[in-house]
């Protein structure tokens, strides 16, 4: 890593004390690394830490002569390969969102042409406010990485997701993001499937599940991290679209499935949305109305195709590799393996999603991995980015490319 350089911008949580132990850890890798100070931040951490620790000046101020004939805002952004914004508060996260530059750091954020990765915290609430969320998706739409936050314990004395990842986690981020990327999968078309499906029972109602979405998005990013060219068809969720995707958004079952198949020929295809197993018969074009002493409506289910069997046995364009999770209760290994022979695929990815697992809307995920008739192995819990990140690991090495 030596000769990489980072900026790094640390904005004014509580966490900022954390940049110090980030600044000494990347140093030690050989990466250079010159700080960037907001005034909030200047209040949490030293300036005289950051520079002893990182043997260059800290930066502060926008308009600052000596600075400017030193090293402008612009020379600042564009001599490092990466730029790295930790803590991120909420308040640098709507700043760059909508492109405000009203002080260095602000500044440094729209005039670079690098690559920006952002590690936020901030109070749950905050994390979770609509402005909040809306600016993330925006940042994402714009290209912006993010590593976090955690959930835990915090500072202000709640719970919930806002702390800053812990430094090691952070330093690998930015390692795998300074390393040139390999593309094994370059060349190769995916199709990743993700999300609940919602089943109409009238207008305004409808049968769904609790699926995130989380892990499907998750290996719709890996994939393209990983070179491939991919269609995600996702159900109705909460997070935002892949960087470097193309995401098809639909409702219900069928339409996924039309979706999938617009998208062939592709050489891989992950089914990890969770489809509804039924739908009501026939839909009300109108809101059925509660009326006074009559039974409540009676709703027939008929089944709803299955979107993974589909492709593993399509007649003319059997992706080369077709891949299911199955998500279960009792025993894993047993119905995961009925599962496969079922439908056809090659290979499961099973998870436990008995109550108290948190599987379903959850970050973490635990997986028995299941190739043909080979024995199961059995992954260690890990965040769903992790798993995606093994998954595409996998697929690689299957289909005679070099693992990323
Ligand atoms: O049968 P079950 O829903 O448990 O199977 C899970 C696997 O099958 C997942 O990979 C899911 O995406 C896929 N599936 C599908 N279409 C369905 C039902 C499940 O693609 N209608």
């Amino acid at each position: 890593m030596s000769g990489k350089r980072v900026l790094l911008i640390v904005t004014g949580g509580i966490a900022a004390y954390k940049a110090l132990e980030l600044v000494r850890r990347l140093k030690e890798r050989g990466i250079a690394v010159r700080c960037v100070l907001t005034r909030a931040a200047r209040e949490l951490v030293s300036p005289l830490a950051l520079a002893a620790l990182s043997g260059e000046r800290v930066h502060e101020e926008l308009f600052s002569l000596t600075e400017e004939a030193e090293m402008g805002h612009i020379r600042l952004s564009r001599e490092a390969d990466l730029v790295v914004v930790a803590p991120a508060t909420a308040d640098i996260l709507a700043k760059m969102a909508n492109g405000l530059a009203d002080d260095l750091a602000s500044a440094i954020l729209l005039a670079t042409d690098k690559p920006v990765l952002v590690a936020p915290a901030m109070n749950p609430r905050m994390w979770c406010h609509p402005a909040t969320r809306r600016n993330l998706a925006r940042l994402v739409e714009d290209g912006v990485e993010f590593v976090g936050p955690a959930e835990g314990d915090m500072a202000c004395g709640e719970t919930g997701p806002g702390r800053l990842v812990e430094p090691e986690v952070l330093v690998e981020r930015i390692l795998a993001r300074l390393a040139p990327e390999p593309r094994p999968l370059a060349g190769l078309r995916a199709l990743v499937t993700s999300g609940p499906t919602y089943e109409a029972i009238d207008p305004v109602r409808f049968i769904a599940n609790r699926s995130s979405g989380r892990q499907g998005h998750a290996i719709a990013a890996a994939l393209a991290r990983a070179g491939a060219q991919v269609t995600l068809v996702s159900g109705p969720v909460a997070i935002p679209d892949p960087p470097g995707v193309r995401t098809v958004h639909v409702e219900s079952a069928r339409d996924m499935l039309r979706a999938c198949e617009d998208a062939l020929p592709v050489d891989i295809a992950v089914c990890a949305a969770a489809v509804a197993d039924w739908r009501p018969e026939s839909p009300a074009d109108a809101k059925l109305k509660k009326e006074e002493g009559a039974p409540p409506p009676l709703l027939r289910l008929v089944e709803n195709p299955d979107i993974l069997a589909r492709l593993a046995r399509h007649p003319t364009a059997r992706p080369r590799l077709v891949v299911g999770f199955a998500a279960e209760t009792g025993d894993l290994e047993a119905a995961a393996r009925a599962k496969r022979a079922k439908k056809g695929c090659d290979w499961i990815l099973a998870n436990d999603v008995s109550p108290g697992s948190r599987v379903f809307g959850g970050a973490r995920n635990r997986i028995l991995f299941l190739a043909g008739d080979e024995p199961a192995e059995s992954w260690p819990e890990m965040p769903k980015e992790e798993v995606a990140r093994r998954l595409v690991a996998r697929i690689a090495a299957a289909l005679g490319r070099e693992a990323p």
